[in-house]
């Protein structure tokens, strides 16, 4: 006998074999059982999460000689030859192979024709969304008002793509992603009948890969069976998959933690030593740091994440807000870059670069600065810092000096003193919209105008006090007062600079000979969105 893939030997035969639609499948036999029969339904949903088989199953239960029925006997003449393939008045259409009206006029022809095996003629449209315009309109009367005999089945991936004719003369059902651990439960239970050993965690890798897709999960499961040879395992799983495990991602936001550049770049050496996919590798962080941050605000419930709890109570809210961002952002470079390998190694060090130094990266100075290896990475890493600064509110790390004696130029003092602490996120946020008004031994009074007001809270206060206290080396106590009028604020200078080095930039690049010559070349005009300062 051919060997059948595990998608097609497993398709459900009865809703009770079917994972993850419970409530379509509760709609729907309930209407089945007090006979409330709609004569057109429209399901839609992602590939694979199950609209062909439900639409064949309703089939059954229409027709199944015993009567109409949520649960069809599955041995009557009817069931037997919708289950085969070889039921006449089922008509399984595939709207993307006959899209044109003419297809659809010759369908419909037969519509009027009594059924003439079973109860109800049943027209499966497959990827409805593929007809033509015409083929719509050919479709719209007979599905407004098919004979009593007729149902329409209609399923699609992409329902944005259905006139809105189409869409109100159906009863539609949305088929939800299939749920992980269910996907999991599912490729175990086949497993166990297929007599096929395995590793529990390989399955949930697969699974993980699938996306939500049954067919999917089942689809990878066969080709799993036959990269692995014997038993299914994590290591040919990851391998197969180009995936990485947790623990590498985890070692990696550690090394961050510290600062430590060196464990950084092996870890990543390490991933590529396993072929890791670095797509994945930066989605699945992405996921970690959602995650951690998550925990940051709610206290995780599952004692066994501790990887995610040690991790949200090392770093700080803003420093993984900050990592999220940097990941997303290079999520959208990664394909400019020469190689995934290389583009994912810089998303970290971009992490590495404006991480703001902690207590524990200020006791340990750690390889990154001292390591030979990685010195030209240290100095792209500081390329990058200067690219990046001017389109992100982070400061660069600054280096702690002496105090400045403070002067009567309060713009300029508060501007000072603020770029030598070591503020981040909100909290240097809300210190660049402050406007000095005065410092009084180890007391200093900050203004912020009213329509700023929201930003103040008394933690990101109390971090600010601190970032002074060591500066000044003396405890310091912070008051900011609200008021009405918005001062020289240094985010205010440094707008203001930034849009005088713009109109310095675009003039320069405006007159420079070369390009007024390639303008005059090309007849190309110069498109000033694109002129970017750093
Ligand atoms: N909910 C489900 N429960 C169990 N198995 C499922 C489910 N959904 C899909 N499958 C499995 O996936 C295979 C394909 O499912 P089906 O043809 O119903 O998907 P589909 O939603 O119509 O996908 P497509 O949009 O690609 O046509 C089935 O043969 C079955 O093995
Ligand atoms: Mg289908
Ligand atoms: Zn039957």
């Amino acid at each position: 006998m051919t060997y059948q893939v595990l998608a097609r030997k497993w398709r459900p035969r009865t809703f009770s074999q079917m994972i993850g639609q419970e409530p379509i499948l509760r709609m729907l036999s309930n209407a089945l059982s007090e006979n409330r029969l709609h004569h057109a339904y429209l399901f839609t949903g992602t590939r694979g999460v199950g609209k062909t088989t439900i639409a064949r199953i309703f089939a059954k239960s229409l027709n199944c000689e015993i009567g109409v029925t949520a649960t069809p006997c599955m041995t009557c003449r009817n069931c037997t030859a919708i289950d085969g393939g070889r039921f006449l008045d089922l008509l399984e259409v595939d709207a993307a192979s006959r899209t044109k009206v003419e297809d659809t006029r010759e369908l419909l022809e037969n519509v009027y024709y009594q059924p003439s095996q079973g109860r109800y003629k049943i027209y499966l449209i497959d990827e409805v969304h593929m007809l033509s315009q015409h083929s719509f309109n050919a479709l719209l009367k007979t599905l407004e008002e098919p004979p009593p005999y007729v149902k329409f089945l209609l399923a699609t991936t992409d329902p944005k793509r259905l006139p809105i004719t189409i869409l109100s003369r159906c009863l539609q059902f949305h088929l939800k992603r299939v749920p992980l651990e269910l996907l999991k439960e599912h490729l175990q239970y086949i497993c166990e009948k297929e007599d096929i050993t395995f590793e529990e965690n390989a399955l949930s890798q697969l699974a993980h890969a699938a996306d939500g897709s049954v067919r999917d999960s089942l689809s990878l499961l066969d080709q799993a069976i036959a990269f692995c040879g014997g038993k299914i395992n994590i290591k040919d799983t990851q391998q197969m998959l180009g995936s990485i495990s947790e623990d590498a991602l985890f070692r990696l936001l550690y090394a961050l933690q510290k600062n430590d550049g060196v464990a950084l770049l092996n870890e990543v050496e390490n991933l590529e030593a396993h072929a890791a996919n670095f797509y994945q590798a930066l989605d699945d962080l992405l996921s970690i740091l959602h995650q951690i941050s998550v925990a940051q605000v709610v206290p995780l419930a599952k004692a066994t994440v501790s990887d995610i709890t040690t991790l949200a109570k090392q770093y700080k809210p803003e420093d993984i807000q900050l990592f999220y961002q940097i990941a997303l952002n290079g999520r959208r470079d990664l394909p400019h870059a020469p190689n995934p390998h290389q583009g994912f190694e810089m998303i970290l060090l971009r992490m590495l670069a404006f991480r703001p130094m902690t207590a524990a990266a200020t006791t340990q100075p750690t390889a990154i600065k001292s390591h030979p290896e990685i010195a030209v990475k240290a100095a792209v890493k500081d390329l990058v810092k200067d690219l990046v600064r001017d389109t992100t509110t982070v400061p660069a790390k600054p280096t702690i000096s002496a105090p400045l004696p403070p002067t009567f130029d309060n713009t300029r003092t508060w501007i000072d003193i603020l770029s030598k602490l070591t503020l981040t996120g909100m909290t240097y946020a809300l210190a660049s919209n402050c406007t000095l008004v005065e410092i009084l031994d180890n007391r200093i009074t900050l203004a912020l105008a009213i329509q700023h007001e929201p930003m103040l809270n008394k933690k990101l206060t109390e971090r600010i006090e601190e970032a002074l206290a060591k500066y000044f080396q003396k405890t310091m106590k912070l008051d900011i007062k609200i008021t009405t009028t918005e001062g020289e604020t240094p985010i205010k200078k440094q707008r203001e600079e930034n849009s005088e080095r713009m109109a310095k930039a675009t003039e320069a690049i405006k007159n420079d000979d070369d390009i007024q010559k390639i303008m005059g070349l090309f007849d190309a005009t110069l498109d000033m969105d694109s002129i970017k300062t750093f």
